[in-house]
């Protein structure tokens, strides 16, 4: 038998020490029996999905679809002719993939080599980070302002000639706030590639796709099924490129990476549409009635939103103790301790009897 030299480990890439795994929080099972409870009863606040669930047409869809033996189209044709419909974008311009996720791994595999620059700005989702790290580049990010806006002129001093791709979500996540239209001119300016990030489109419906229409060629425009659709356990998103970038972005796209499930899922929610608006509907009626919930407990600070969650600065006691207090009650929120981002909590909107619950917890916990 050959002696074994070393350790495999001198063949991974010496940049690895830089990244750290992306911190996703433990499987719902595992967290419902740490804390005693059925997975039913666990109140889960921390991932902003739908707290209604897909649409029924999606699970009739999924019983009966008869193919799953056969490899997926590769093109995904027709989900992308349902979403440029629904999108009102041309079909050549749509990607499908695996979450948004995938999409951002995407664009940085069309943009980064070693030491290219990717920047976003912080607090903002930490996903641009992990995969801007793992495609090679160096990642910056500007501090947003007071109420978390973006200034395009601190971005314009932070560009060096190595940055490639900007990263903006908008709707923010974890802050809640939209960047207006004016502010995302001013980055597509710069004249590097700037990603808006769509995720929480359809609770404010503010879109960044109309710019195409006035020539920018360095824009994409990502959205995703799992927040609004409920779908985020099949992984489905998809990203608007400009004419000049798709082929590029086909050249790199795993060919089977979306599921034949995840896009039968697609073509059904565009079916049933008026179902989603509905809950979609509920969903912000109920983020007004948290909001103020919040606000009145006296303890919490909540910032304005554009999305389907509320982030709060934690005030005179500790945010990790809050979070500690809440889990014991099966109740998961995200916590936030940053430079930027001290002591705070975000809540996504459940249904009515969520809130009702949340509350309760949090007025014993006063
Ligand atoms: C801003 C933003 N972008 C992208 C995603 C990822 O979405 P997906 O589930 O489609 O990968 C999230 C999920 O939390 C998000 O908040």
């Amino acid at each position: 038998m050959a002696q074994v030299h070393s350790d495999v480990r001198r063949l991974l890439r010496r940049d690895l020490d830089r990244i750290e795994a992306y911190p996703a929080p433990p499987p719902l099972e595992d967290f419902a029996r740490s804390v005693g409870v059925a997975p039913h009863d666990v109140l889960k606040l921390d991932q902003n999905e739908n707290p209604y669930g897909c649409s029924p047409r999606v699970v009739e869809a999924l019983r009966t679809y008869d193919w799953y033996h056969i490899y997926p189209d590769p093109a995904h044709r027709v989900l992308r002719e349902r979403l440029a419909n629904y999108a009102g974008a041309p079909v050549e311009q749509i990607l499908v993939g695996n979450g948004s996720d995938e999409l951002i791994e995407l664009i940085l595999r069309m943009f980064v080599e070693p030491g290219d620059r990717v920047l976003s700005f912080a607090p903002t989702f930490g996903y641009y980070e992990t995969a801007a790290l793992a495609a090679g580049a160096e990642y910056a990010t500007l501090d947003r302002g007071l109420r978390f806006e973006v200034d395009p002129e601190q971005a314009s001093r932070a560009l060096t000639d190595r940055t490639k791709v900007v990263f903006l979500a908008s709707p923010n996540n974890p802050t809640g706030n939209a960047t207006p239209l004016e502010t995302v001119r001013a980055l597509l300016a710069l004249n590097v590639v700037v990603v808006v990030d769509e995720a929480y489109f359809e609770f404010h419906r503010q879109t960044a796709l109309k710019l195409f229409a006035e020539g920018y060629e360095n824009l994409i425009v990502l959205r995703t099924f799992s927040k609004w659709a409920g779908l985020a356990g099949l992984r489905l998103g998809y990203g608007i490129f400009p004419p000049a970038l798709t082929p590029a972005a086909w050249s790199l796209k795993p060919p089977y990476s979306v599921s034949q499930a995840a896009l039968v899922a697609g073509v059904a929610s565009l079916d049933d549409l008026a179902y989603l608006q509905t809950t979609v509907e509920k969903i912000l009626i109920e983020r007004q009635r948290l909001q103020a919930g919040l606000a009145s407990l006296g303890y919490l600070s909540p910032y304005p939103t554009d999305a389907n969650f509320i982030l709060c600065n934690v005030i005179g006691r500790s945010a990790s103790e809050l979070q500690r207090a809440l889990a014991a009650r099966a109740i998961l929120v995200r916590r936030y301790s940053s430079r930027r981002l001290e002591n705070s909590i975000r809540f996504s909107v459940g249904r009515p009897e969520h809130t009702d619950r949340l509350l309760d917890v949090l007025e014993e916990l006063r």
